[in-house]
């Protein structure tokens, strides 16, 4: 069982790391000749373009943050509500042209905007969509057919018969294309495939409650079968999560045989690069019999060691959802701010912001992060390092002071950090991820991380301020964090704060 072999996992991280020396030390040019296109095109698929006028919900973003609608046979899911989801996920929101090349821009952040992500659409009992495996375009927002027929039952038994696929209204399914990210982030390109898919779950969670439909999110499965299904070379391309979305009353019919994959997919560069890194490690992550699926699916963590210091918690009312912005509006908004204000926040604010981090989900796999932040300018807070504690909502103020040179160095000398209001850090245990789940627990881990980070740009979107995914120095990260942290890695940065005015009226422009 290579998942269970956790050395892999434990190397993997230990090459991928940064550090002062090592981005000096190896420096990475961009070989724009061999630059991975965004999109995958399957040229010979019968495409269905869906609706185009779409009115987007305007339920106030927090307020999408923190519900989770029930996953109930009584919320039937259309073709409407299923393409603002897919839109709202994985959409192509802006685009902007840069010496004489289009960039396009989608509804959630992704590392170097390189949109590693692939999205496909199992539909079961979907009205206006008939039953059958569709690959997602953003690009023209259309789906294009890849297999007829219902393939719950199929995907039921690859998840080791979780109920909730084999009776969702239709299935989601994300795979990660590493190459398209591995092109500028090389085989440390791996941990930016989990974040970017969580950036995704971030948004389809609350874009799936503006409908009214629950959902559950997968991430063990039998990974052959998922390469059979949709046709993946499994080195090149992986499934990452499997989200089921609402609840049918009828269990589902079989799913048919499938045979050899129907179609080519149109290569995404004339050359690509492989990263031994990562492939290996990728194998290494693999579940390969329901029984392990089963084993990991029902894996529960060791307790966490739990480390308080003298200071008591804090905790402010968060802003109220209806004083923030619709979730159409903060989506369409979003984007990654360029150049931070070096302005306070209001506590209130950062505290609505944090609690986008309750776990409030339903998903295979237990929550297994830690938030840290730095402060560096919130009204009513002390600078200084905090812990937030997800379940109480509270913050810990771990170490006072002054921290604006620390916070820009630890992302990467990014001035994004120093001049922040607050810069989060998602940290994680890793041994006890791995124990629980093996390999395919420091994947989840990085998911996990992209979920909380792809929040808190919604929730600080949502209140008119900036948000930025940041990577890192891992291990100047740990020590700064230690005592509190001792033995957790960071996983992902987010920095928030108020965007640059000049920044912002260029924008507008
Ligand atoms: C996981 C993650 C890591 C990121 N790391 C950085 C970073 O280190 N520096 C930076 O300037 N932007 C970073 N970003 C922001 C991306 O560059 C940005 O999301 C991308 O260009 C797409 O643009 P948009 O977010 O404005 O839609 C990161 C985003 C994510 C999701």
């Amino acid at each position: 069982m290579a998942n269970r072999y956790i050395e892999a996992a434990r190397v993997y991280h230990e090459v991928t790391k940064h550090s002062y020396t090592s981005v000096r030390s190896s420096p990475h040019y961009l070989d724009w000749d061999i630059r991975p296109a965004a999109y995958k095109i399957y040229p010979d698929a019968g495409a269905l373009a869906l609706p185009r006028e779409l009115e987007l919900s305007a339920i106030p973003t927090l307020e999408a943050i923190g519900a989770n609608p029930a996953l109930s046979t009584d919320a039937a899911v259309g073709i409407e509500a299923l393409t603002r989801i897919l839109f709202c996920t994985g959409g192509l929101t802006r685009s902007k042209r840069v010496g004489g090349e289009d960039y396009h821009f989608r509804a959630a952040a992704s590392a170097g905007a390189l949109y590693p992500v692939e999205m496909y659409v199992a539909s079961g009992e979907v009205e206006g969509l008939e039953p059958a495996l569709y690959h997602f375009s953003p690009a023209d927002l259309k789906l294009r057919g890849l297999r007829r027929g219902d393939w719950r039952a199929m995907l039921a038994r690859a998840t080791a018969g979780r109920p909730s696929i084999a009776r969702a209204r239709a299935i989601v399914i994300f795979t990660s294309i590493f190459w398209r990210s591995a092109w500028k982030y090389r085989a440390r390109a791996y941990r930016y495939c989990f974040w970017d898919v969580g950036t995704m779950l971030a948004n389809l969670l609350v874009a799936a409650c503006a409908e009214g439909i629950g959902l559950e999110i997968f991430t063990a499965f039998v990974d052959s079968e998922l390469d059979a299904l949709l046709g993946l070379d499994p080195d090149r391309e992986g499934c990452a999560a499997l989200v089921a979305l609402g609840a049918s009353a009828d269990a589902p019919g079989v799913s048919p045989a499938h045979d050899a994959f129907p179609f080519e997919a149109i290569p995404l560069s004339a050359r690509e690069v492989t990263y031994e890194a990562l492939v290996k490690f990728n194998r290494e992550t693999r579940l390969e019999s329901e029984a392990e699926v089963a084993a990991i699916a029902d894996a529960t963590l060791d307790a966490a060691v739990l480390r308080t210091t003298s200071s008591g918690l804090l905790k402010f009312d968060p802003i109220m959802p209806e004083n923030a912005l619709g979730l159409g509006e903060t989506i369409l908004r979003r984007g990654s701010t360029r150049r931070f204000a070096r302005a306070a926040i209001r506590a209130e604010e950062l505290q609505a912001i944090a609690e986008s981090a309750r776990m409030n989900w339903r998903a295979d796999f237990a929550p297994i992060i830690d938030v840290y932040l730095i402060v560096n300018a919130v009204d009513r807070m002390t600078p200084g390092a905090y812990f937030f504690d997800r379940e109480a909502r509270a913050f810990e103020l771990i170490r006072a002071g002054e921290f604006r040179g620390e916070a820009g160095y630890l992302c990467l000398e990014q001035p994004l950090g120093m001049d922040c209001s607050a810069l989060i850090v998602y940290m994680a245990d890793l041994e006890r991820a791995l124990a629980a789940s093996g390999n395919r627990g420091y994947r989840n881990a990085h998911l996990e991380a992209g979920i909380l980070g792809g929040r808190a740009y919604l929730a600080a979107y949502a209140l008119g301020r900036g948000a930025t995914g940041l990577t890192f120095y891992d291990d100047d990260t740990s020590r700064f964090l230690t005592p509190h942290a001792a033995g957790k890695s960071p996983i992902l940065m987010v920095a928030v704060g108020v965007p640059h005015a000049t920044i912002a009226e260029e924008a507008l422009r």
